[in-house]
């Protein structure tokens, strides 16, 4: 992609709506038994939490971004806003929510890319209607906003909202954690993205092959969003949007662990969009992101041109 999209330093590209959290990634051969121990081969800690990990891709990727979510106010909190700054990103309207914890997530991953998420994620460390009001200013300014949907349904809501009335590209991840938001949301959305998880949660069936998610990416479709990205699991992702639909399979390439692919391709999808692509090579892109990210441990994307250039060589023809 080519910096040419860039507005000016006023503005952001894209302003994430998700979670901020501390990511503590251990890497063990095994995970032992109640009773045992294991000694930890690998250890990072990064700024974590599927919005923060968005907003870092996007900035990889050229973009600017910023970051609307919450952390406590203790040390971790501070220092997690320092890390997400130090990347580039506008932390403006990152929320300190008094007399909270940050959230914490710990990735237990063994030799064979098997994940055990530990989480402790304090019900104040997620977004409410109020803390998307005090941002309405910068969601309405954003060229784009990307709403990470496992926040509550209400703050969700409101974010898309507020973007909608300003003309935004509105971009969603994820299912609602409300169904009876579903078709708010999705008639207020330019580009939906789900795993094959979410798509059950909003068809009550997963996709398995890609005919399949072609299908649910239609289905989908008609309930207002332009363009639907639908993951089929092992195989691909299915994208459907008004001219055209594609299945674009799988880079090859081995995987260590998975968290993070999705928030790699759901950010690169959206700057693409925005840099102006035409939808199937933004497709491509944002499946040679997620491929860029499960080659390392942690959720964090770690996109430079050369990755994503090396992907998109590793997704097979059809
Ligand atoms: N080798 C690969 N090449 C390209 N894309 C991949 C590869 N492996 C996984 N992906 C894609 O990464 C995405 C993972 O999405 P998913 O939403 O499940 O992950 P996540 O956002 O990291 O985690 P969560 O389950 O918490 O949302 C899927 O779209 C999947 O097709
Ligand atoms: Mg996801």
């Amino acid at each position: 992609m080519g910096p040419g999209y860039l507005s000016g330093m006023a503005d952001l590209d894209v302003l994430v709506v998700g979670q901020i959290a501390r990511d503590l990634v251990l890497l063990v051969d095994e995970v032992p038994e109640a009773g045992g121990s294991a000694p930890v081969r690998e250890r990072r800690e990064l700024l974590g939490g599927k919005g923060a990990n968005q907003a870092v891709a996007a900035t990889q990727l050229g973009a600017r971004a910023g970051l609307l979510g919450v952390v406590g106010d203790d040390e971790v909190g501070e220092r997690l806003l320092a890390g997400a700054r130090a990347d580039g990103i506008d932390v403006e309207t990152v929320v300190r929510r008094p007399g909270t914890r940050t959230g914490l997530i710990v990735d237990l991953l063994d030799a064979d890319g098997r994940w055990r998420y530990l989480e402790d994620l304090p019900e104040a460390t997620l977004l409410t209607p109020a803390d998307v009001a005090g941002a309405a200013g910068a969601l309405r300014a954003a060229r784009a906003v990307l709403v990470q949907l496992q926040q509550p349904g209400a703050a969700a809501l409101a974010a898309v909202r507020t973007a909608r009335s300003a003309d935004r590209l509105v971009v969603l991840d994820g299912a609602p954690s409300d169904p009876d938001d579903a078709d708010e949301l999705l008639a207020g959305a330019d580009v939906w993205r789900a795993d094959a998880r979410e798509v059950a949660l909003l068809t009550g069936d997963a996709p398995r092959d890609a005919a399949a998610g072609l299908a649910a990416g239609r289905a989908l479709r008609r309930r207002g969003p332009a363009l639907v990205a639908v993951e089929v699991p092992g195989e691909g992702n299915a994208f459907v949007w008004p001219d055209d639909e594609v299945f674009v399979p799988l880079s090859v390439t081995p995987t260590v662990d998975d968290t993070g692919a999705g928030d790699a391709f759901v950010a690169a999808l959206a700057v693409g969009l925005l840099d102006g692509e035409p939808a199937e090579r933004a497709a491509r892109y944002a499946v040679a992101a997620a491929g860029a990210t499960v080659g390392h441990p942690g959720g964090r994307p770690a996109l430079t041109r050369a990755a994503v250039a090396e992907q998109l060589a590793r997704i097979p023809a059809r």
